[in-house]
């Protein structure tokens, strides 16, 4: 089986970052032995701030192509959402809007698994809320999801783990679904 995995922020210092890259740990650790995740960085899929004007003079950047393909070519998504204003950054709004451009059906029925944290005590569910209920219009068959609330009292940021065991259990919950 082969996970993309990805934090849907732009941020350097990504809280969700860390927690998908841990997260994907756990699922080739402990979960699904024989999995293999690839990790990418939405940094490396930078393009225009979307306008149907740059579409129409310049067509749909190769970034989006290439972000396209890479959800065809998994078996399954790992996702962890960043929340800006109770939604999506914009960094991920702007990738999805060209990716919708190829096709509305951006996820291509593929199973997720998704998550979210913030500093907040409700760690980004709102961006979960919006995620989970978007899905069946863009073709994500969402297996299970958790939001991390408190991140930096949750998470021990040295060692790229939960300290929150009971947290870590809920976590173990979610991926599971790709067993
Ligand atoms: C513009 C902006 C808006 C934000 N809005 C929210 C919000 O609505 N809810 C929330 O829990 N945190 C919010 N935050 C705090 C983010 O959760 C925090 O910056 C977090 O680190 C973002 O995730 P990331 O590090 O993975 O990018 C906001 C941060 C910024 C910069």
């Amino acid at each position: 089986m082969n996970i993309l995995a990805f934090a849907a922020s732009n941020s350097r210092t990504s809280i969700n970052k860390a927690l998908v890259t841990h997260a994907a740990d756990l699922l080739k650790n402990d979960i699904v032995p024989d999995c293999s995740v690839e990790l990418i960085d939405l940094n490396d899929f930078e393009m225009p701030l979307f306008s149907v004007d740059k579409e129409k003079s310049d067509g749909i950047p190769d970034a989006a192509h290439q972000f396209y393909k890479k959800i065809g070519e998994a078996d399954a998504l790992l996702v962890s959402f960043a929340e800006h204003n109770g939604n999506y950054t914009a960094a991920y709004k702007n990738l999805f809007d060209w990716t919708s451009r190829i096709d509305a059906k951006v996820y291509q029925g593929k199973p997720a698994v998704l998550l979210s944290t913030s500093p907040g005590g409700r760690g980004g569910k709102s961006v979960m809320a919006a995620a989970t209920g978007a899905a069946p219009h863009f073709a994500m068959d969402v297996q299970a999801s958790l939001s991390v609330p408190s991140f930096y009292d949750n998470f021990d940021m040295e060692n790229g783990k939960l300290s929150n065991q009971e947290v870590q259990a809920e976590l173990k919950t979610a991926l599971a679904a790709f067993s």
